[in-house]
């Protein structure tokens, strides 16, 4: 069992950025140690190098007070070192025993071993509540679910230390109770946790310790219970910042965005929007509130033009787009805010410039009859990137090796700088720090105040009350009621849970 582990003066050095400089963080055993840190602050960065992933430039790793070289993931799993990352590496088409088996030395023949595996599994689901159903095939779980078979694949492997690198923000609010409850039980039987979210109500419900970076450097470390969410953001962005916004009043005109009786089918062909209808007007904001998985993603797409309708009708201003193309959509004038960013928003081997201009490459002033104009790439790009806040070495810098926030605040620069009619926003901020959270709040209001249609889908139920101007709430597909922006929190958690209100 892992009782400390220390990192000594670690620092990380990528070509054109110091992401950790001289670093001192130290976990033990029985504690849930939150890394907080404003987007490219380096808490990735450490945690790769204590999974082994990554070479510190410079200093040490003792475990048990012992020094420890991590050559690979495989040598901090030895050690007892476990890492969930945020993209999940499991195996969809096989089942969740296969998954935990996967890579474990077996002397004899596999249908023993998956029994074997199969019975541990249930033990450890019986200790810390980490229910899955062992036969089940990964790619039929909800993401909640596949985030318990990471952790249980750790398990397995006897990690006592786990590295839960934004663990949450994947999660609906219901899930991060539940998981919440699952740390509690882990930490309490004797594990290290080190946990990492931007959401600094989660660090204050969780965490026994918080250690704060800022531009690589730990700028502080401080006991959970002596702090407040206050602290903690000064601490982290320097400043104090705004969590709560003031909607101006603006008066609103057409109806830009009207959706009518759309049905919309998922992956699997089943209908995931039903006869939904819907109008936006310019300078409003439209929250779209529901537990994900409610057939939000699937009505995002479709207007967007990346998923095909099935049935109704898609107007913006005069025009009909149902089913066109992408580009067709955009030229309308929509633009468009992934929830699956990572994938639909950007091309990670494209560099950050590249990315910036994917889709106004071939206007005017970026490129006038078909030849690129590449002093003004350059001097939008940089203003984009300046603008925006995109923590980067260089515009040529490949997207893929941006933090993930700053990938985030890249999309967003490019899609709002569009000015466009209608923007319909996924998630705009999960993942984003509180600084740039605040700063997306505040370009989001601009957009209404010029008279953008937005729809803003959100599982923060803070962020669509504190930003729209009517919530609409999203089950199963349908609309169950609209009602204004002051509705109750728990008025509109029942509406999320399938409660009907008066339209
Ligand atoms: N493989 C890499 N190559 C080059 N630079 C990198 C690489 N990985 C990270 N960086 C840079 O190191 C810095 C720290 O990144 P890191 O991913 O650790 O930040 P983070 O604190 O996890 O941010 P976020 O909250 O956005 O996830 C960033 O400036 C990033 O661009
Ligand atoms: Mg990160």
């Amino acid at each position: 069992m892992i009782q400390t582990v220390e990192m000594k003066n670690i620092t990380k050095r990528f070509p054109g950025v110091l992401a950790n400089d001289c670093v001192n963080l130290d976990v033990c055993a029985g504690e849930i140690h939150a890394l907080l840190g404003e987007n490219g602050a380096g808490k990735t960065t450490l945690m790769k190098i204590l999974y082994g992933m990554y070479r510190a430039t410079e200093g040490e790793i003792f475990i048990n007070g012992a020094r420890a070289d991590l050559r690979s993931p495989a040598d901090a799993l030895a050690h007892g070192i476990g890492m969930i990352h945020q993209h999940f590496q499991l195996v969809p088409g096989f089942t969740v025993v296969e998954n935990v088996a996967l890579g474990l030395k077996s002397s004899r023949g596999p249908l023993t071993d998956l029994d074997v595996v199969s019975r541990r599994m249930r033990e450890l689901a019986a200790q810390y509540g980490l229910n899955v159903e062992p036969n089940a095939l990964v790619w039929q779980l909800a993401v909640g679910q596949q985030q318990r078979v990471e952790i249980i694949k750790a398990l397995y492997r006897d990690a006592s230390l786990l590295i839960l690198d934004e663990p949450t923000a994947v999660l609906t609010p219901q899930e991060v109770t539940e998981f919440f409850d699952i740390l509690r039980r882990l930490r309490d039987a004797g594990n290290a946790l080190i946990f990492i979210s931007h959401k600094l109500y989660e660090v204050m419900a969780i965490s026994d310790r918080v250690t704060v970076l800022r531009d690589g450097r730990v700028v502080g470390q401080v006991n959970t219970r002596e702090t407040n969410q206050q602290e903690l953001a000064r601490m982290m962005v320097g400043r104090d910042v705004i969590t709560h916004w003031d909607k101006p009043t603006t008066t609103q005109g057409e109806v830009v965005l009207e959706i009518q009786n759309l049905g919309v089918p998922n992956d699997k062909g089943l209908n995931a929007v039903k006869k939904f209808s819907l109008k936006v007007r310019a300078g409003e904001i439209l929250g779209i509130a529901g537990v994900s998985g409610n057939g939000q993603r699937e009505l995002a797409e479709a207007i967007a033009g990346m998923r095909r309708v099935s049935s109704g009708t898609i107007r913006v201003s005069e025009k009909i787009v149902t089913n066109q193309s992408p580009a067709q959509i955009i030229s309308s004038g929509v633009a468009f805010i992934p929830e699956e960013r990572m994938a639909m928003g950007v091309v990670r081997e494209f560099s950050v410039a590249e990315n910036a201009i994917l889709e106004t490459h071939a206007h005017p002033p970026l490129a006038q009859r078909g030849v690129f104009n590449f002093a003004a790439i350059n001097e939008h790009c940089t203003k984009l990137v300046r603008e925006y806040d995109v923590r980067t070495p260089s515009l040529d810098t490949p997207v893929k090796s941006l933090s993930g926030g700053n990938i985030q605040k890249l999309i967003l620069a490019r899609e709002l700088d569009r000015a466009p009619r209608v923007l319909v926003a996924a998630q705009p901020t999960r993942g984003v720090d509180i600084g740039a959270t605040e700063y997306i709040h505040k370009k989001l209001l601009e957009q209404r105040a010029n008279g953008t249609a937005i729809l803003l889908i959100s599982e923060d139920l803070e962020e669509v009350r504190a930003l729209s101007d009517r919530i609409a709430v999203m089950y199963e597909g349908e609309i169950v009621g609209i009602v204004p922006s002051d509705t109750s929190v728990e008025e509109l958690g029942l509406m999320m849970a399938g409660a009907r209100r008066n339209l």
